[in-house]
Formats: structure tokens, sequence, C-alpha cells
């Protein structure tokens, strides 16, 4: 069975049909896409043995019109691919960047999910012209995971430093599993500041769990 992470992926690419997953691994998404409609499907990781096993799994179900690539992130795809949508998930965030900055092909919607940096990826998104439909956080198996999708165009939009910080779409609608995700990183921090000697670092990370508590506040009245 698909996990939450990956079945939220899935259910994000709804209304797409064209569809290349970057760092494919297992296949897993694929395979969903495959059984629910998809047209067009790519295949691509850095890894050899990975693109093999999306492929016996594309093959088991009897999906015909996909194609298994094997390189080192969008070098794989091209503007006649036609794509709609491209995946990038479990893989970190700088990771993420340096792929979306070394892209020759032209972009359009993509479904992100770092497993780390996610800040230093949404500064980056919002200063080169991707457009953030949704940015949200989820739990699952008690770890946390932020999928954004975002659509890439010729304008500059603009995210406010709190979208930057905690996600766009964290703060519009009453989110549990951000809630948890906030009370879980001030857990940390707080156990963390007690062993700080430095006073001005401890300032910061104290500043810290008390701005994650007001968005803690906000996010509840939300409901
Ligand atoms: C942790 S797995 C994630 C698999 C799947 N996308 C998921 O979310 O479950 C990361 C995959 O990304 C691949 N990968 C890492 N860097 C890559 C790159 N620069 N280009 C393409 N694939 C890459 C790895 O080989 C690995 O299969």
């Amino acid at each position: 069975m698909l996990s939450y992470r990956l079945s939220e992926i899935v259910k994000l690419c709804k209304n797409h049909t064209r569809i290349a997953d970057v760092g494919c691994d297992h296949g897993k998404v694929l395979g969903e896409l495959a059984k629910n409609g998809a047209k067009f499907l790519v295949a691509s990781d850095i890894s050899e043995p990975s693109v093999k096993k999306a492929e016996q799994l594309l093959t088991k179900l009897n999906f015909k019109n996909f194609d298994v690539r094997v390189g080192n992130g969008f070098e794989t795809l091209s503007d006649s691919d036609n794509l709609d949508l491209i995946i990038v998930a479990g893989m970190g965030g700088l990771e993420i960047i340096q792929i979306l900055k070394n892209s020759k092909i032209k972009l359009t919607n993509l479904i992100l999910q770092p497993q780390n940096n996610v800040v230093k990826l949404r500064e980056y998104l919002c200063n080169n012209n991707f457009y953030v439909q949704l940015d949200y956080v989820i739990c699952d198996k008690d770890k946390f995971y932020n999928i954004i999708k975002v659509k890439k165009d010729n304008k500059f939009h603009k995210l406010t430093k709190r979208e930057i910080t905690f996600g766009k779409t964290n703060l519009k609608t009453f989110n549990p599993e951000f809630i948890s995700m906030l009370e879980s990183l001030n857990f940390k921090l707080a156990n963390r500041v007690q062993g700080i000697k430095d006073e001005s670092l401890k300032n910061e990370i104290v500043e810290t769990i008390k701005e994650n508590n007001v968005e803690i506040e906000r996010a509840k009245n939300r409901r």
C-alpha cells in the first residue's frame, strides 16, 4: 500500500496526464498514476537500479506509454516530452534547488517534497518566478514532510516572511499536522536551549519558540 506521503503526492497529480518523476526510485508514485489515467510517464533517476525497479512495476501493471531514463535531475527530460507536471520528492532541499537551477527545459507545474532545507527552497522559488499554489506539511509515521506545488511563469510572486518560514497553505487553512510540527519543533528547541551557554544564541532560540507559539495559537484559531 502507498504511504500517506506518497498518496498525498499522487492526489496533487490530479488533472495532469504527462508526468515525470525525477528521483523516482521504487516508482510507486508512477505505478499509481498509471492506474489512474496517466497518458505518458517518465521514470527518471540518477541510479540505474532505481529506474529498473520503476520499469518492472510499470511493466507489471501492463502500462505501455512510459520511458525510463537514467541521469542527473532534469537532464533526462526534453521540451518535446510535453510534460505538464514534474515530481521531485524525497531529496534534500538544496539538491532540489540545484536541479531547478540546472534545468534547460521549459518548466510548468512541479510537485516538490524536500526532506530538509525547506525555507531555502521556498526562498529560491520566490526569487525565481515560481508561483506557490500549495505548500503544506503532513505527518506520516511520526515524520513531518513539506509538500509544495508550484507553477513556473515569468512573473514575480512575492511570499511574505511568514509564508517562507511556515509555508503558505499552513497559514491559510486549519492543519492539525502543522500544529503538531510546531509543537514538536518547540519541544526540541526547549530541550536544546537548556544546554546552551552563549546568551545571544539562547535568546535567538527563545525568540523562535515564542514566534512558533504565536503561530500555534493562530493555527488553532483557524479551526
Ligand atoms: C529517497 S529516494 C526518494 C524516492 C521517491 N521519489 C520518494 O519520494 O519516495 C531519492 C531518489 O532520488 C535519486 N536521486 C538523488 N539525486 C538525484 C539527482 N540529482 N537526479 C536524479 N535522481 C536523483 C536517488 O537515486 C533516489 O532513488
